[in-house]
C-alpha cells in the first residue's frame, strides 16, 4: 500500500517537463506518452455538419446560457446508451460535466473534507490523485493485478479498519475497464463484490469509465454502478470517442449527490453550444460505426505494440495485454530507474511516461506507460525500438 506523503512537486514537474520536452525540444519525437485519440479518427466532418445544422435548428437559443434542445437531447441519448453497461438511471441522477475530470473534481468537493481518506488503485490516473490531494484527502493505494483492483485486499482493509476503529474511506476511486495506466480490467465477480462492499460498509465507489466503449475483444461487462446504484458515482466522457476538446462528459449518481454537485457548479452547465452540436450529431450519425472504427484501429495498434515489446525486450518487461483502452504498462526489474529511462528515451526521440506520477506515494516505480492510440503501427514499432535502445543503455549505467 502507498502512504500519502508523496513528493507531489516532483510528480508535477515530471509531467510538465515531459510535456515541454516532447513538444518543444523534439518535434519529431514518437509520442507514446499521453493518451490522445488517433487524430484522423476524430469525426471532424460530421461535427462540422452537425454544428451548422444544430445552430440553424436552435437558432439563437443555442447561444443562451441554458442553450436550446441540445442539453436535453444529449441527456436522453446518454441515459439510453448507458444501458449497454447495465446502467438504468432516472433523469435526476444525471449531470452533464466538462469531461470526466470535472466529475472527479466534483465528487472530491462534494464528498471529501480535508483529512478524510480516499482509497485508490496503485497505480492510478494522476489527475485524480491531483484532485484528491487538492481536496486535502489522505490517499491510500491498493494493488492492481491482471484483473484490476485487488478486491480481497480492499475487503480485508475494510474489516481491519472497522475492528481497529480506523477511518473508512469516503470513497474508492476505481477504473474497472482498461485502467489508466495498467490497461487491466475487472472481471464481473470483482465488480459485484466491490459493489457489495460499498453497500455493506456504506461507502461510495467513484467509478471512472473513460475508456469503457473502447473494448477490442470480449463482451462488455456490467458497471459496478449496475450492482449498487445507491453507492456508486459513475463517470462517462466523449473525450475518447469523439474528441477531448468537446469537454463533455456525464455523471450518474444518486440524486442527493447530483443535487450537491449541481449546487457547486452554480447551475453553469458545460457549453450549451457543444451540447447543441452533440444533440444533433448523436441522433444523426452512426456512433456505433465510429466505435467500431476506433476499436478496429486501436486493436491493430495494441497488437503492433505488444509484438514490438516482445521482440525488443523479451522477458525484461512484463505487461498485462489490455482488452481495450489506450495503454500498455511495462513492468521492469525492480532496480530499473524509470525516471532515468524516460529521459534516455526522450533523448533518443520517443516520449513515454515513467511510473511514479501514477502512485500516491511517488518514489521510484520501475514502470513505463505507453499509449498505443495516437501513433500508427510503424511509428509504434520505431518508438518501442528506441525505448529498447534506451533501456539497454540504462542497464549499462546501473
Ligand atoms: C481514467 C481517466 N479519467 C478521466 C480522464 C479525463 O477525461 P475527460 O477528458 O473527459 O475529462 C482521462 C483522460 O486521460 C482518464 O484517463
Amino acid at each position: 500500500m502507498n502512504g500519502t506523503k508523496s513528493d507531489y512537486s516532483f510528480n508535477e514537474s515530471i509531467i510538465l517537463q515531459h510535456v515541454g520536452r516532447t513538444k518543444i525540444a523534439n518535434p519529431d519525437s514518437v509520442n507514446l506518452s499521453f493518451g490522445f485519440p488517433a487524430p484522423d479518427l476524430l469525426p471532424i466532418e460530421a461535427l462540422n455538419h452537425a454544428a451548422s445544422a444544430a445552430l440553424i435548428r436552435d437558432n439563437v437559443d443555442a447561444l443562451h446560457y441554458t442553450g436550446g434542445k441540445g442539453p436535453e437531447l444529449v441527456k436522453r441519448w446518454m441515459l439510453q446508451r448507458l444501458r449497454k453497461f447495465g446502467i438504468e438511471a432516472d433523469e435526476d441522477c444525471y449531470l452533464a460535466v466538462y469531461g470526466a475530470n470535472q466529475g472527479i473534481e466534483l465528487a472530491a468537493r462534494v464528498l471529501l473534507n480535508p483529512g478524510e481518506t480516499v482509497w485508490v488503485e496503485a497505480s492510478t490516473y494522476f489527475n485524480a490523485l491531483h484532485m484528491f490531494r487538492y481536496a486535502g484527502a489522505e490517499i491510500e493505494g491498493f494493488p492492481v493485478d491482471h484483473d484490476g483492483l485487488d478486491v480481497d485486499r480492499v475487503e480485508s482493509a475494510l474489516k481491519q479498519a472497522v475492528q481497529s476503529g480506523g477511518a473508512l474511506p469516503k470513497f474508492i476511486y476505481v477504473m474497472p475497464n482498461f485502467q489508466n495506466p495498467t490497461g487491466a480490467s475487472m472481471p464481473l465477480e470483482r465488480r459485484r463484490r466491490l459493489a457489495e462492499l460499498a453497500k455493506y460498509y456504506n461507502i461510495f465507489i467513484l467509478e471512472d469509465d473513460a475508456y469503457g466503449e473502447l473494448r477490442f475483444e470480449g463482451a462488455h461487462l456490467p458497471s459496478v454502478y449496475s450492482f449498487a446504484p445507491e453507492r456508486v458515482i459513475y463517470l462517462g466522457t466523449f473525450s475518447k470517442t469523439l474528441g477531448p476538446g468537446l469537454r463533455l462528459g456525464s455523471v450518474i449518481a444518486p440524486n442527493e449527490v447530483i443535487r450537491r454537485m449541481r449546487c457547486l457548479t452554480l447551475d453553469s452547465p458545460p457549453s450549451p453550444v457543444t451540447q447543441e452540436i452533440l444533440g444533433w450529431l448523436l441522433y444523426n450519425y452512426d456512433y456505433d460505426a465510429q466505435i467500431e472504427r476506433l476499436n478496429s484501429r486501436y486493436r491493430a495498434r495494441r497488437d503492433a505494440m505488444t509484438d514490438a515489446v516482445r521482440s525488443e525486450f523479451g522477458d525484461a518487461a512484463a505487461y498485462t495485454r489490455p482488452e481495450g483502452g489506450f495503454f500498455l504498462w511495462l513492468a521492469f526489474p525492480r532496480e530499473t530507474d524509470a525516471g532515468q529511462l524516460h529521459r534516455l528515451a526522450e533523448d533518443r526521440g520517443v516520449s513515454v511516461v515513467p511510473g511514479n506520477p501514477f502512485y500516491a506515494a511517488g518514489g521510484n516505480s520501475p514502470f513505463i506507460r505507453l499509449c498505443f492510440s495516437y501513433c500508427g503501427e510503424s511509428e509504434i514499432k520505431r518508438g518501442v525500438k528506441l525505448l529498447g535502445q534506451a533501456y539497454f543503455e540504462h542497464l549499462n549505467k546501473l
